[in-house]
C-alpha cells in the first residue's frame, strides 16, 4: 500500500488568499504539485472540506485502506471531538499538521482534541510541515 491521503479543513481553500502573513502566499494546489515531484514514486492524494462531517466521512473512507493520512484540521483541531473519534476509529495513522506555530498564537489554539489520537504533530513550518510529515510516513511507516 503506497497511497498517502492528505486532508485539509476548514479556510484552508484559501491557503494563498487568506491571512498570507500567517499562513503564507501559495495555493495548496501548487504545493500540492510541489509535493508531487518530490514524492514520484509515492500515490498523494488530496481532500479538503470546510465540512466537519465529511472530513469525517473521508477518514472512514481511507482510513482501511491508505498507509497514512496527514490531516491539517484547520480550527476543528481545537473543537472536534466527533473528528478524534473517528481518528480513533481508523487503522490508517493520522500526522496533526499545521503550517502556522499554533503554540505561539491565541490560547484556544495550544489545545489540541485530535492531537492524542494521532501518530505525531507537526506545527510551524509553513508548507514545510506537510513534507516533514511525509518523509517521516516515507521513512518510518512500513506497508
Ligand atoms: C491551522 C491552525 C489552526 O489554528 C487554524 O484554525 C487553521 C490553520 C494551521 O495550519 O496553522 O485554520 O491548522
Amino acid at each position: 500500500m503506497k497511497n498517502i491521503t492528505i486532508i485539509n479543513g476548514p479556510n484552508l481553500n484559501l491557503l494563498g488568499k487568506r491571512e498570507p502573513h500567517i499562513y503564507g502566499k501559495q495555493a495548496f494546489v501548487d504545493y500540492f504539485d510541489h509535493l508531487k515531484r518530490i514524492f514520484p514514486s509515492i500515490q498523494l492524494d488530496y481532500f479538503q472540506s470546510n465540512i466537519e462531517g465529511h472530513i469525517i466521512d473521508k477518514l472512514h473512507k481511507v482510513g482501511f485502506s491508505t498507509k497514512a493520512i496527514i490531516l491539517n484540521a484547520g480550527a476543528y483541531t481545537h473543537t472536534s471531538l466527533a473528528i478524534a473519534d473517528a481518528i480513533a476509529s481508523i487503522n490508517s495513522p493520522v500526522i496533526e499538521v499545521h503550517i502556522s506555530n499554533v503554540f505561539s498564537r491565541e490560547a484556544i489554539r495550544h489545545t489540541s482534541l485530535i492531537a492524542a489520537n494521532c501518530k505525531g504533530s507537526v506545527s510551524g513550518f509553513g508548507m514545510q510541515s506537510y513534507e516533514m510529515a511525509l518523509h517521516y510516513i516515507v521513512n518510518h511507516i512500513k506497508e
